[in-house]
């Protein structure tokens, strides 16, 4: 497991990278900056065209809340500082309508340095009223995608995709937001909308970050739609494990190579 140090070098360096006027490759760093820039470099390079990842929050025992719905926060506050740090690199954060709902996100960046990302929200049936605090304009854009015909207020961009039994595709999804100017996108939860994102192989990335407390039950972190009936055919990405301080992630890339023990669940559905 490598520890990481944010430094201020490091992060006026990310945020360099991601303004596209510099590089993680060159300059003097200490082993930990250098594993920080290895975990945030991806999100904030813009030179490899379009990026999804995803960021799950869970105990040790796998949950993302409690038996009542109690969500904030599982992650303790250098998981969070995380987020936020993620939250910064990308142009846009992708959540679904549950999550909106429940939590009443606002999706901003505020322990760290950064622009606040797109706030978009997957709402197929238009269950989001338009006074949702996630729809407010605070200068970031807002997006919902949904299904229907439903008007949202002056300066929500609405991004209209029919469903397929109730689902719009992902590929769908992330095309219609790469158009819309938004390259690099987060999916933040909850778990239902990051395992059709995962299932349809279109992530890069996934972080889990672990913090070190055990709720008992409520919630699971992914269950995904089709899960692997054996362990031969589970998803078993490439993973760099990095201490944040208060909680452990686990930053597992998604390569074919990674998902290809899925080829035969896919193919099946
Ligand atoms: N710990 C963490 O990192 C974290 C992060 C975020 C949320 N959470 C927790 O997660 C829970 C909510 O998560 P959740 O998994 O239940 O729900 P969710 O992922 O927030 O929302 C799922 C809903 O979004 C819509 N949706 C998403 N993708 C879709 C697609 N491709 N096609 C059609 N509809 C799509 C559907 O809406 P309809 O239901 O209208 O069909 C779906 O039921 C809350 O308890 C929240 O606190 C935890």
């Amino acid at each position: 497991m490598q520890g990481i140090n944010v430094t201020a070098k490091v992060w006026e360096r990310l945020l360099a990278v991601k303004a596209g006027r510099s590089c993680t490759c060159c300059g003097d760093w200490s082993a930990d900056e250098r594993s920080a820039l290895a975990l945030y470099g991806p999100l904030a390079r813009r030179d490899l065209g379009p990026l999804s990842v995803a960021q799950i929050g869970q105990s040790l025992d796998g949950r993302i809340a409690t038996v009542t719905g109690d969500a904030r926060d599982v992650s303790g506050p250098d998981g969070l500082a995380h987020l936020h740090r993620m939250r910064a690199l990308v142009d846009g954060v992708v959540i679904g309508v549950r999550t909106a709902l429940h939590d009443t996100p606002r999706l901003t960046v505020r322990m760290c340095d950064g622009a606040d990302p797109a706030r978009i929200v997957i709402d197929p049936r238009g269950r989001l009223p338009n006074d949702a605090p996630v729809l407010q304009d605070n200068g970031a854009r807002r997006i919902v995608v949904q299904a229907v015909g439903m008007a949202r207020p002056k300066g929500v961009e609405v991004i209209r995709i029919d469903a397929t039994d109730g689902s719009l595709p992902p590929a769908r999804i992330i095309e219609a937001l790469n158009a819309a100017g938004l390259r690099t996108l987060m999916i933040e939860g909850g778990g239902i909308t990051i395992a059709r994102f995962l299932e349809a192989g279109l992530l890069a990335h996934l972080h889990v970050a672990i913090a070190p407390l055990l709720i008992g039950g409520g919630p699971q972190g992914l269950t995904l739609p089709s899960p692997s009936e054996t362990l031969a055919h589970a998803i078993r990405p490439d993973c760099c494990v990095y201490s944040l301080g208060s909680d452990v992630v686990f930053d597992c890339a998604l390569t074919a190579r990674a998902l290809e023990a899925r080829a035969p669940v896919h193919g099946a559905a």
